[in-house]
Formats: C-alpha cells, sequence, structure tokens
C-alpha cells in the first residue's frame, strides 16, 4: 500500500494522541508541527511517545518528524490536521501554506472543526485548488493530562466520526477522503452532506460561555467576588448557568431551523445540545431530567476544573479572562453564531447578552471569527 503521509500541525494534548495512534498503523508516516521545544527535543533523543487507554494499558510510538520548522512538517504531506484551537488556527494555516504541495491534492482539515474552519482555510488557501478543505465534527477521543513528548490519557471514545468539506469540494474529492480518514480512523467515518452540519452543532461555544455567565455575570452569585477554591464546571454549576444554556440552545436551534429553511439545506443532523449530550453519555447521567440535572449529574464530567487562577494580591481565584471559553469559545463561537443570526435578521437575545457580557470581561475582541467570515454569506460573492 501507497504510504500515507500526515501532518499534525499543533502539539497538545489532541495533536499527541491522534500521532500515537496513527503510527499504530501500517504505512503511515507521521510528522507533528509544534512550538514547543520541549517535544523536538524529546525526540531528537530517540524517544517515543506513549498513550494511556481508558482500559489502563498502553501504546508506544515513535513519530517519523518533529519539528518546529513548518516546512519540514507538511512539504510531503497528503493529509493535514489542525488541532490547534479555533483562534490560533489563522496563524498555523499561514505558516503551512506556502510550504504545501501543489502536485498532488493535500486534504487539509481541522479537528475540530468548529468555528467556521471552512471559511477560515478558503480565505487563506483560495487560489490553490489542489488543497482539499473538511473538518471533523467533533475529537475521535477525548485527550488530558499531557507531558509533552511523552505521554497523553486517552478519554472516551466517539462512535461515529462526521466529517464535512468546503462547500467548494468535488464529489471525488470527498470519496478520496473519506477513504483517508477510514484508513486512519477504521469504518466509522461519515460523510455530511453541509459543512453547516459542524459549524451550526451546539457545543463548547454556548457552554462554557453560558456557565461562566451564571456564576459571574452580573446576576450570578459569584459577581465580583473571589472563589475560595476553584469550581467543576459542570457539578458545580449554577442554576442560572443551566438557564441561559437551555435558552442559547434554544436560540441555536432556532438559527438552524431558518437557514435550513432559507437556504434549502437539509441540517436535520444538527441536534439539541440536550439531546446531544444524552445521546453521547446515556447511562452516565444519573438524572437527565434537565440541563441542570444532566451537567450536574453525567459522571463523565465529574472533577473537570473551570478555568481558574489566583486572585491578584487576594486568597483565592477568579475566572481565567485568558481562557480558552473566551478566546476560542467566545471570539470564534459565539460571535459567528450571533452574525450568522444577524444575516438572516433572526433575534437570539440571550445568546447576544451572554457574548455582550463576555467581551466586556475580556475587555473587548482582539480578533474573531469576524476576521474570515464571508461578507456576503449567506449570498456567493
Ligand atoms: N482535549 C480534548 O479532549 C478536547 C475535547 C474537545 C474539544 N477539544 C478541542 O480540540 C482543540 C485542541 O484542544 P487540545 O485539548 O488538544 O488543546 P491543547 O492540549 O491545549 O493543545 C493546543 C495546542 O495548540 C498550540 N497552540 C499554539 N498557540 C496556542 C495558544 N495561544 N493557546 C493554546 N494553544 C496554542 C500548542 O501546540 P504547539 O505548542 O505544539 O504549537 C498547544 O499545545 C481545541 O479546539 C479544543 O477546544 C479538545
Amino acid at each position: 500500500m501507497k504510504p500515507l503521509k500526515v501532518a499534525i500541525c499543533g502539539g497538545g494534548r489532541t495533536g499527541h494522541l491522534n500521532a500515537i495512534l496513527f503510527k499504530q498503523l501500517p504505512d503511515v508516516q507521521v510528522s507533528l508541527l509544534t512550538h514547543n521545544p520541549e517535544v523536538v527535543e524529546q525526540h531528537a533523543r530517540q524517544g517515543s511517545m506513549q498513550a494511556l487507554l481508558p482500559d489502563g494499558s498502553t501504546l508506544n510510538a515513535r513519530l517519523d518528524c518533529v519539528t518546529g520548522d513548518a516546512r519540514l512538517a507538511v512539504e510531503d504531506a497528503d493529509l493535514v490536521i489542525i488541532t490547534v484551537p479555533a483562534h490560533v488556527r489563522a496563524q498555523t494555516l499561514q505558516a503551512i501554506a506556502p510550504h504545501l504541495s501543489t502536485e498532488k491534492p493535500v486534504y487539509i482539515g481541522a479537528i475540530p472543526g468548529f468555528c467556521g474552519f471552512d471559511w477560515l482555510a478558503e480565505s487563506t488557501l483560495a487560489d490553490r485548488p489542489n488543497l482539499v478543505i473538511w473538518g471533523m465534527k467533533d475529537v475521535p477521543h477525548t485527550a488530558f493530562d499531557l507531558k509533552p513528548g511523552l505521554s497523553v490519557k486517552m478519554g472516551g471514545g466517539k462512535s461515529q466520526l462526521y466529517v464535512a468539506t468546503h462547500a467548494r469540494e468535488s464529489a471525488a474529492s470527498r470519496q478520496h477522503l473519506q477513504q483517508l480518514l477510514t484508513r486512519l480512523y477504521g469504518p466509522c467515518v461519515t460523510m455530511l452532506d453541509n459543512y453547516l452540519e459542524i459549524t451550526l452543532t451546539p457545543g463548547n461555544p454556548i457552554m462554557h460561555s453560558s456557565v461562566i455567565y451564571g456564576l459571574i455575570g452580573p446576576y450570578g452569585q459569584w459577581h465580583r467576588k473571589i472563589f475560595p477554591r476553584p469550581l467543576c464546571w459542570w457539578t458545580e454549576c449554577p442554576e442560572l448557568g443551566a438557564y441561559f444554556l437551555e435558552r442559547m440552545d434554544q436560540e441555536s436551534q432556532d438559527l438552524c431551523a431558518v437557514i435550513s429553511q432559507r437556504l434549502g439545506v437539509d441540517l436535520s443532523s444538527v441536534k439539541s445540545l440536550k439531546q446531544e449530550i444524552v445521546e453521547a453519555y446515556g447511562d452516565q447521567i444519573r438524572d437527565p431530567s434537565s440541563m441542570l440535572s444532566i451537567l450536574r449529574s453525567n459522571q463523565a464530567y465529574n472533577d473537570i476544573l473551570a478555568p481558574m487562577v489566583p486572585a491578584d494580591n487576594r486568597a483565592g481565584y477568579v475566572i481565567e479572562r485568558e481562557s480558552r471559553a473566551f478566546n476560542e469559545d467566545v471570539a470564534y463561537g459565539l460571535v459567528l453564531l450571533v452574525e450568522m443570526a444577524k444575516r438572516f435578521d433572526l433575534k437570539v437575545p440571550y445568546i447576544e447578552e451572554v457574548l455582550n457580557w463576555s467581551v466586556s470581561y475580556m475587555q473587548g475582541l482582539r480578533d474573531s471569527a469576524l476576521d474570515y467570515f464571508p461578507r456576503h454569506w449567506p449570498r456567493t460573492a
């Protein structure tokens, strides 16, 4: 079989885990692009990496190339997977774009592909017809406890992996992409018809922002207070946060319905967040009766801490302004939802309320999904 050359951009938890899993397969070469010198040095010392699986077993892998040099990482690649957070993707794409092959199809995707990766990639790779843009709806497995260059823990896996391509891609490219991803992940890869099915699937952007708003927003019980200890995101989720989440989930469904109707696209695969969580975690949720009880009683969510840092000059903790819950989920997730709703004259007051407060807590947006969201969408330019 012809070797498959995979370049993973981003040496975080998702990048490490996927790289190790791919190296278990025959005829797959894996390079990893990272800014972390520890990871590069560990590889240079002939080190291998280890994935610790939920059943206690381990997988070892020595990658073919680990480098901070974008050219070395991607110049031969057939498949490129971007695993950096949404707010870092633009700079990653700009770094690798000049070095991608122009001689063969290169399948360039993001895992996860939310926050409109198709639009970002289109804006950066407009004149590169051999590049095939794709995204995966979610990470194939959760990944945590990273020791850079050494090991990472694998959490629960998804039984189905949903993938979409940019609307510009041909049926033949989609089919070939599915074959490549099936080689890497097995027969669980399902192609979606429309990238909007990824972009409109509710997830972290509404989950994280609503809980933070419920905790420290103007009506939250911790408003302008210091937390005596770090809190768990979900088991200690405030009632107000769950209330906002339920409202934002509904608004996100309304947006989906309007887009589906006006653009004539089938978005029936996009479920409400509540349904997604209940279907994904099943019996691990002790009480599925309300959003609050789902979040508080899902055993898979136990012990996950909210992003907090020690407070300045005082004992205790505050929610971290520089957290990904703001830089990624608000600036690239909520901003996009509100802008899409605006283009259809749809009111999403709960999402807007949380977005506006979050942006003021962040002390303004430095960059956002509006930097690449097509100006004329939903009309074609
Ligand atoms: N981990 C999970 O289980 C999980 C679950 C659901 C969704 N996700 C999503 O998957 C994506 C990757 O998550 P992850 O958990 O793998 O992230 P991570 O462990 O924090 O790794 C992200 C990597 O991105 C690169 N990076 C460059 N600039 C950065 C910046 N300013 N902030 C943060 N990272 C930066 C770094 O890689 P280099 O140093 O190598 O350049 C970093 O290691 C995110 O969109 C996340 O929301 C992850």
